[in-house]
């Protein structure tokens, strides 16, 4: 299938669904490499259906051969995805570390998400999308009613993020940051780097130019992380020795972000976490964090601005919620009250998932329905888009429908059709974060504006018809433009009459 070329050094052989012996089985068939780099013009719209066709065709699984050195389990369907991210034999994830180690991380990394904590958060998400919103009024007014999402969307997560995480305020929305510059620097250097085969030899890589922009972008961020953790600690530590001294019950304390909870918490030996350990947790929640969220905005507003009448449904429930308090604020109390908004946006993380597969291998044999084995060692990428297009799963999955998500329909849904988080234990530590961010930015932006698709200025084509780019997230071909028309405040209350 040569689409895929762009993404691989050679050819794919695909094998109708996994050996019942289990993959090494089949592995002579493909003995060659074929060397196809770049042959065929990339396009990820042909990805797609390349990839809509093989679950079409194989129901649940299929077998890619990459020449002889490489062999890819890809599955698709609720069951065998199921065991798979359920196991505990993990032995490797692709985004941190392995094994005991990250069980550890994982468990003094928890409570940052506890629900307690995130209610803090929600006045610095309605703050960053206040930001991003006066920007968008100050455009529109200047006659740019055309704005390019991802680009407004991806500061506005990143300026939240660095409020929740290190209670630093960037202004990256509305100026250079050397830090915010480095993020977005690192995220495009790795997509570069991604498809530039020569490029994944690290030897090689290191002497390029973008290597060196690589490496100079890293140090700014660890450089940024190091001086706020160091920063942290010291003042913690004197917060404890006043106290001790002065013999005092607790001083009053500050709302407590990611860098306070991580720096605090304790495994069941007393031990925390090193001060590496914390910077590299910090930067894994950054990276991990921002782009992803920001994926998830853009496509909801997108499938929104699409279609016009679910828009409206979702604002009248804003505007219903938002009432009492002016239209303001969305509060924490507020989020569990947006019941048809919260429908839209699972529906649209089901049709344009950020993240788009996660990769595994396991450290013993793993059982999949039907007598299949994925054999130890095998690599399996668990593919979220296809689970989540597949036609054996979901009716007309190609549609906007978030009537999927009413509840009363919850019963009907095998459990893990519906993975944008992944699922087990190493699912998203920050779901219920997103998620919360995710509800605030929709329903302010739908308070505040009316959406509909529009028109990329270059290109001179409709947002009706945009097309899939799967980066580290999701993104869209030549941006992902939408018309924005400013809504007088919708809920401003007359004055009385004496
Ligand atoms: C809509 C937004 C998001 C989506 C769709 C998403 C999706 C995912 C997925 C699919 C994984 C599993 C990756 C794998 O197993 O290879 C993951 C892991 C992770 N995510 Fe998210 N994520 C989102 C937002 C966030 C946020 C806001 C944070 C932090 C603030 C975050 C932090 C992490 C971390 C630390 C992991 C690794 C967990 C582990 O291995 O224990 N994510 N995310």
């Amino acid at each position: 299938c040569s689409c895929l070329d762009h993404y691989c050094a050679g050819i794919f052989f695909f094998l109708p669904n996994i050996c019942r012996q289990g993959v090494s089985q089949c592995f002579g068939i493909s003995t060659w490499i074929h060397g196809t780099i770049d042959k065929h013009h990339h396009s990820p719209t042909s990805m797609f259906h390349c990839q809509d066709y093989t679950f079409t065709v194989y129901k649940h699984s299929c077998c890619w051969f990459l020449g002889p050195f490489y062999h890819l389990v890809r599955l698709f369907h609720p069951e065998y995805v199921r065991p798979l991210l359920m196991s505990k034999s993990v032995g490797q994830s692709l985004l941190i570390s392995n094994g005991e180690e990250w069980s550890r991380r994982r468990r003094l990394l928890t409570p940052a998400f506890h629900f307690d904590i995130l209610k803090n958060y929600v006045a610095k998400f309605n703050s960053s999308a206040n930001t991003m919103h006066d920007k968008w009024c100050r455009l529109v007014a200047e006659g740019q009613t055309t704005l390019e999402m991802f680009d407004h969307i991806t500061l506005m997560t990143l300026d939240s993020l660095l409020k929740c995480a290190f209670s630093y305020n960037s202004n990256c929305q509305e100026s250079t940051s050397e830090y915010v510059s480095a993020i977005v620097k690192l995220s495009d250097l790795i997509i570069d780097r991604r498809q530039n085969i020569l490029h994944h030899w690290d030897w090689f890589y290191w002497k390029t130019e973008q290597g060196k922009q690589f490496k100079q972008a890293l140090s700014i961020v660890h450089r940024f992380t190091r001086e706020v953790v160091q920063k942290r600690r010291a003042l913690i530590n004197q917060q404890r020795e006043t106290e001790a001294q002065s013999n005092r019950t607790k001083t009053p304390q500050r709302k407590k972000d990611f860098v306070d909870i991580i720096l605090l918490s304790e495994d069941e030996d007393g031990q925390g976490l090193s001060d590496e350990e914390i910077q590299a947790e910090a930067n894994t929640f950054m990276f991990a964090g921002h782009d992803t969220t920001a994926s998830a905005i853009c496509w909801t507003l997108y499938n929104l601005a699409r279609h016009s009448h679910y828009q409206e449904k979702c604002r009248q429930e804003v505007m219903d919620v938002t009432q009492e308090q002016d239209g303001h604020e969305i509060e924490w109390e507020d989020l569990s009250n947006l019941p048809f908004t919260t429908m839209c946006i699972r529906e649209s993380l089901r049709l344009h998932s950020p993240v788009q597969a996660v990769t595994r291998r396991y450290t013993q044999d793993m059982a999949l329905p039907e007598g299949r084995t994925v054999p130890q060692g095998a690599i399996c990428l668990v593919s979220i888009y296809g689970t989540h297009h597949n036609p054996a799963v979901w009716t007309d999955p190609h549609e906007f429908n978030p009537l999927r998500f009413d509840p009363t329909n919850a019963q009907s849904r095998a459990s893990h059709a519906f993975i944008p988080f992944s699922s087990g234990p190493r699912n998203c530590i920050g779901q219920k974060f997103a998620l919360a961010e995710l509800r605030v930015v929709v329903a302010l932006t739908l308070l505040r504006f009316r959406l509909t698709p529009g028109t990329n200025p270059e290109l001179g084509s409709s947002s009706g018809g945009v097309r899939r780019l799967p980066q580290l997230v999701l993104r869209a071909e030549g941006g992902l433009w939408l018309q924005l028309e400013p809504l007088n405040p919708p809920n401003v209350k007359e004055p009385l009459d004496e």
